[in-house]
């Protein structure tokens, strides 16, 4: 391979066969991504690549808002208290406090973007507080039940005007190039393959420092809130690369999700029963009371398996939500979004309840960091959903994601910046020679819908070890076809996604057979007791 010198800019020499060369490179452009590249972009070249438009991802999506102790008579010990609470016993204390006391730096910095977080005149904040499940008071700030759109629109508009930051959309991001995969003493990480989607091409992409910001994995499921992005890339990436997974048998599936034959799935906000909404089944009865005190404002792991229990038990598809006892203008002004999605589909909210089920909808295991979002591979980095920081333990405090991609996203900053990388090697070229195009792209459609199905029958919301068995037995037999395609063929979006999917799905089966007891969202009919010790699970390759 022939490699010309050609300039030296930002500390770095260029090589001419590498497609891109930065300081940062940023896999992902999420709320973590964007709120990172803008905090090193004044001193560091950084790249974002994205593997489809920048607000294609799950922080455009979210509804709720932001978790941050903001208001005169709400306190961090009792944010810190109900992050612990939720995450039954296994939050890591001194990593929530750390996320918890930066809350109110984080509405700050957004504020001063531009956000235009609702207002509330009565409030002493001056902004609208609600509440969701597992809060003790009004803490999540929110623009109006679309948080993820208005703040990532506000960033995206920051992101494409900086002249320090280069964003490569329609780039997907097929694996991480490390030491170790080239034979160097030190496993560092530096680049990574990138398929460029429009032009078919894998380029290479170097850079002192990697950070993987792509969100969750809920893609795994046939049934999730999650975006078609959320494929669970980073943590088969990080995985591959040498990092340790943490805790991936905690997936969070939400309680109310809109059930309708003809719909995408829709997330109905939990600050609909923050505000007053009711579980409700389809004869009119409410039923949380009987399964928790808190009753609909029981954590989310809770909540989800009450209404699965009740739906098995009594053979219905959905239970309702509903929220009509409000006043038509509350409904309106609170939930706009929520009511005109539902209207378009012919249920008036304002005076009719709104058909429910769970859905999986957050990754609460990943990539494991430490308070820096520092992974195990030096120079390579994890931070929002991909990563697992120990804050969520075995369930996430609803709205505490946001603010987690915030305070790692600006953690991440300050120790990329403190740290003078050495500059990447000539790194080798994608090797495409003994590769042909795939002759049956129904292979990938089939094993995507495959291994989405029996995920979410034998590894959902309530597990049994002989459930688990069946799903990793059917995982192992879709890796090998996986593994001879990928070695055979060029690759596609498709077949990447598939095979991260199939890796992560591999990760979250055995964690879940090593934790034998019920704890959090993992409940197992085997193993229903809680142990007396709370210990994460850790996998290493
Ligand atoms: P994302 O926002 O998902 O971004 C990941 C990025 O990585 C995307 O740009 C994606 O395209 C890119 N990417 C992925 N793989 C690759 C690859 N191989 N190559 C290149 N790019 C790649 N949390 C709250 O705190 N409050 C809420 O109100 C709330 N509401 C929610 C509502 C919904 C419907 C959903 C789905 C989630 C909600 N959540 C909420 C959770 C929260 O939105 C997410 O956890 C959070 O946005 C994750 O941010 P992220 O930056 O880690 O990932
Ligand atoms: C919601 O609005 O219900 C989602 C909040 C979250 O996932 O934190």
């Amino acid at each position: 391979m022939a490699t010309v010198l050609i300039a030296v800019t930002s500390g770095f020499i260029r090589h001419a066969n590498m497609a891109h060369q930065f300081d940062v490179l940023i896999i992902g452009s999420g709320l973590a991504g964007l709120t990172l590249a803008l905090h090193l972009a004044a001193q560091r070249k950084v790249g974002v690549v994205t593997k489809k438009e920048l607000l294609d991802g799950a922080s455009n999506w979210a509804q709720g808002g932001i978790a941050a102790v903001l208001a005169g008579d709400d306190t961090t010990e009792s944010h810190v208290r109900d992050t612990l609470v939720a995450g039954a016993g296994l939050c890591d204390e001194a990593v929530t406090r750390f996320v918890v006391e930066r809350g109110r730096e984080c509405v700050d910095w957004l504020i001063g973007e531009g956000v235009p977080f609702t207002r509330d005149a009565a409030s002493d904040t001056g902004y609208h507080l609600t509440t969701e499940g597992g809060h003790s008071h009004r803490r999540v700030i929110h623009v109006d039940d679309a948080t993820g759109h208005a703040v990532q629109v506000t960033l995206e508009s920051k992101v494409r005007a900086h002249p320090n930051i280069t964003l490569l959309e329609n780039h997907n991001a097929v694996d991480l190039i490390t030491g170790a995969k080239l034979g160097l003493p030190e496993n560092r990480c530096l680049g990574a393959y990138v398929l460029d989607t429009a032009k078919g091409k894998v380029v290479t992409i170097a850079a002192r420092h990697v950070v993987l910001a792509t969100g969750g994995a809920g893609k795994v499921y046939l049934y999730t809130t999650n975006p078609d992005t959320s494929t669970g890339d980073g943590i088969a990436m990080g995985w591959r690369a040498g990092c340790r997974v943490g805790n991936m048998e905690f997936i969070q599936f939400h309680p109310t999700c809109l059930y309708h034959a003809h719909a995408k799935p829709f997330l109905i906000s939990e600050a609909v029963r923050g505000e007053g909404g009711i579980l409700k089944l389809p004869d009119g009865t409410r039923f949380m009371p009987a399964h928790d005190r808190r009753a609909e404002l029981a954590p989310r792991d809770i909540v989800a398996r009450a209404i699965d229990f009740e739906m098995k038990k009594r053979g219905i598809d959905c239970v309702y939500l509903d929220i009509t006892h409000k006043p038509a203008e509350f409904i309106k002004q609170h939930f706009p979004n929520i009511y005109i999605h539902c209207k378009e589909l012919g249920i008036d909210i304002t005076r009719e309840p709104i058909p429910v089920v769970p859905a999986e909808h957050y990754t609460c295991g990943g990539i494991v960091t430490d308070g820096r979002a520092r992974t195990d591979v030096p120079g390579l980095y994890a931070i929002g959903e991909t990563a697992c920081t120990g804050l969520h333990g075995a369930n996430r405090l609803a709205s505490n994601s946001l603010l987690e991609c915030l305070v790692f996203g600006m953690a991440a900053a300050r120790d990329i910046l403190a740290e003078n990388a050495p500059v990447p090697p000539v790194l080798p070229e994608w090797d495409e020679s003994r590769v042909s195009d795939a002759d049956e792209e129904i292979v990938i459609s089939h094993n995507w819908d495959e291994l989405r199905r029996f995920m979410w029958d034998y590894v959902g919301i309530v597990r049994t070890n002989k459930r688990l068995e069946r799903a990793l037995h059917r995982i192992q037999l879709l890796q090998s076809e996986i593994h001879e395609y990928y070695a055979n063929f060029r690759v596609s979006s498709d077949l990447l996604e598939l095979r991260d999917l199939v890796q992560t799905a591999e990760l979250i089966v055995r964690s879940a057979q090593l934790r034998h007891e019920s704890r959090g969202l993992h409940c197992s009919r085997d193993y229903p007791d809680l142990l007396a010790e709370a210990k994460p699970t850790i996998l290493a390759r």
